[in-house]
């Protein structure tokens, strides 16, 4: 590898696959040993009772499974009832695995404690045994303006009346933004009242269909998390629109530099990173094709060497997440460069996530 060539440098690929590491039996501690990673987002799904009922039968499943690494991630109300069932001790002596069980959080608040009605901290997870959380999930980063309804109170916002208040009271403060007031006054005047209407339906309907967690918020709590001694899975992928447009890894690069920023390398290695295209997840979608997986993959893999060196970029796990299923598993984990996967529909079922844990293993 020739250092001084930045061209050469930025050539790193993985070059066995999660298929491999697995037959291998990669001993852990074996220099670039991969241990696969196989999480079940469980979405708004289950309660603590039946996600207790759906993790007895996973387990039952995978009994002596050793070589991988095994998440569950149940909404917020599951993860006590959970964490008391799958301490490693009962698991071992219950199913013969144990320590590569990992309970998760679906997402995090990136205040400690205070005024943040229906949000749960870091430290909150960690005192009830979380190990992991997801982070930048593209239910959340992308669907909220549907749920939320930020679309329409920004079209109230810019609506005369509001506009015409607004600027009244912008006028009686001393230190107010003269840009702002102009702004406010052209966007007033008569002849401009269609413009008005136009920015107001354009803006509702940006925001009804895209509004969500910014990058900002996202980088946030991958900090608090980590900071609290969580592992984090973070989610990035693009929406079709820009893969249409070519604009996936613009947008991949975006997500990860801004969702990633001031990590310190300390804790760089507690972060997983969780690829999945947004076109692909969900019922009735088609899961992106090898090449679009190996692409990407290769793409984050080199992105990461960049931020973060190549060390860590040949040890960090890089999960594929969009309509993983029993049938495409062991396919999927022969792509080079992916090691693992991060499944949503698929983990609700005991027997298509055991299959999914078992990939690759001989019946
Ligand atoms: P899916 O969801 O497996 O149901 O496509 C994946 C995800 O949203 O994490």
């Amino acid at each position: 590898m020739n250092n001084s060539s930045p061209n050469v440098y930025r050539n790193y690929y993985r070059l066995r696959t999660a298929n491999q590491w697995r037959k291998v039996q990669a001993e852990s501690g074996e220099p670039g040993a991969i241990r696969p990673y196989l999480a079940g987002n469980w979405k708004m799904n289950m309660t603590p009772r039946s996600g207790l009922a759906l993790a007895a039968r996973l387990f039952d499943i995978c009994k002596g499974i050793k070589d991988v690494d095994i998440g569950l991630g149940p909404p917020f109300t599951g993860l006590s009832t959970l964490a008391e069932y799958i301490k490693p001790d009962f698991l071992k002596a219950e199913y013969d695995i144990g320590r590569n069980v990992f309970l998760l959080a679906q997402d995090v608040f990136f205040e400690s404690k205070g005024a943040f009605t229906g949000e749960i901290s870091a430290e909150m997870l960690a005192a009830i045994g979380v190990d992991r959380v997801i982070i930048g999930h593209s239910d959340r980063r992308a669907n909220l303006g549907k749920y939320f309804g930020f679309g329409s109170s920004v079209a109230r916002r810019l609506s005369n009346d509001f506009l015409t208040q607004s600027l009244s009271r912008l006028k009686q403060k001393d230190d107010a933004d003269s840009k702002a007031i102009m702004a406010l006054e052209h966007l007033l005047a008569k002849e401009n009242e269609d413009v008005l209407a136009g920015l107001a339906s354009f803006l509702g309907g940006e925001l009804r269909d895209r509004a969500g967690e910014s990058d900002e918020a996202i980088n946030r709590k991958v900090l608090a998390a980590l900071e609290q001694g969580l592992q984090v899975i973070f989610c990035c992928g693009e929406n079709r629109e820009a893969r249409e447009n070519n604009e996936t890894f613009k947008l991949l690069e975006r997500q990860i530099r801004m969702g990633l920023e001031g990590v310190p390398q300390r804790l760089i290695h507690d972060v997983v990173i969780a690829y999945e295209p947004l076109w692909a997840i969900g019922v009735g979608a088609k899961p992106a094709t090898h090449e679009q997986i190996s692409e990407v993959h290769d793409f984050i893999r080199n992105l990461i060497m960049d931020l973060h060196g190549e060390q860590f970029a040949a040890s960090i796990r890089i999960l594929y997440g969009g309509n993983v299923k029993p049938d495409n598993i062991a396919d999927i984990m022969t792509i080079a460069g992916v090691d693992g996967a991060l499944v949503g529909g698929a983990s609700l079922k005991a027997t298509d996530f055991g299959q999914i844990v078992r990939f690759g293993l001989i019946d």
